[in-house]
């Protein structure tokens, strides 16, 4: 689905990603893990077309990033924060996709953004403003927002960074079951090694700058996951090893 071949990029003389090369295939849930810093964000913006490319390549479904309009109808993109427009009702922030393609709104465009919303429980919310909407739920509408496109892929950076670990949880679950629901693939930026291992098919783990690959990890046990299993807890020891483990040289 989305193959990225040696992927370089520096802001001026900073060198942040040094030769990242990986697949993410049809249905997986694939978690980048990786310390502040690190380029994951920008590693998202280059997927994206927001950065241009330096050095590698990028294909999404065998199309090139270079074929701009065709690639991006098949991204869906949720930040860490969720970038609502205060102004703008519920349904009117869902439906912002759209409108970057069109002037018009199509009936067939509202029944969408309504079908979004209640996939992420907020169709009794449409005509709400982002103000009037808890923390939870503004981020369930920027999902709403990403998902409305019915895009193949599902880009995730940091999507439940500030929240309170309640709130957390549940949206852990909540995009499980709407990437089951929605048969989308994920690919989702953490710093947390405990929501990888809750979420993830594989987590790649990224070093410091300038940022290699350390290692992929496949998470192989089935959903739903136990946070507390042993089985959860000595991978997360695993892994806190590699992350922490520093580079040689
Ligand atoms: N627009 C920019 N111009 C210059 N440097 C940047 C820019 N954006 C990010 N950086 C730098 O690039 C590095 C990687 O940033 P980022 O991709 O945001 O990391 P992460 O998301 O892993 O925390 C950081 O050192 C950051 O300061
Ligand atoms: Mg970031």
């Amino acid at each position: 689905m989305l193959s990225i071949k040696d992927l370089s990029f520096r802001y001026g003389k900073l060198d942040v990603l040094n030769g990242i090369s990986f697949d993410v295939f049809k249905d997986e849930t694939v978690c980048i893990l990786g310390p502040s810093g690190s380029g994951k964000t920008t590693l998202l913006r280059l997927i994206t077309g927001l950065e241009s490319i330096q050095n590698g390549t990028i294909e999404l479904s065998d199309i090139s990033i270079e074929e701009k309009n065709l690639y991006k109808q098949h991204l869906g993109v949720v930040f860490q924060e969720p970038r609502l427009l205060p102004w703008r009702t519920s349904i009117e922030n869902v439906l912002l996709p759209f409108e970057l393609n069109e002037k018009k709104i199509s009936d067939e465009q509202k029944e969408k953004a309504i079908e979004a919303l209640k996939l992420v429980k907020l169709d009794d919310f449409k005509d709400s403003y982002p103000r009037e909407l808890s923390g939870g739920m503004q981020h369930r509408l920027a999902l709403a927002r990403a998902l409305v496109t019915d895009p193949d892929l599902l880009l995730l950076d940091e999507p439940l960074t500030g929240l309170d670990v309640n709130t957390k949880e549940e949206l852990q679950d909540e995009i499980l079951y709407l990437k089951k629901e929605t048969n989308k693939t994920v690919l989702w930026v953490t710093h947390d090694p405990q929501e990888a291992i809750y979420v993830a098919d594989r987590i790649i783990i990224l070093s410091e700058r300038p940022t290699v690959i350390k290692e992929i990890v496949p998470v192989e046990y089935g959903y739903p996951r136990s946070r507390l299993s042993s089985d959860s807890i000595s991978l997360e020891q695993h892994i806190r090893t590699i992350f922490n483990e520093k580079e040689d040289n």
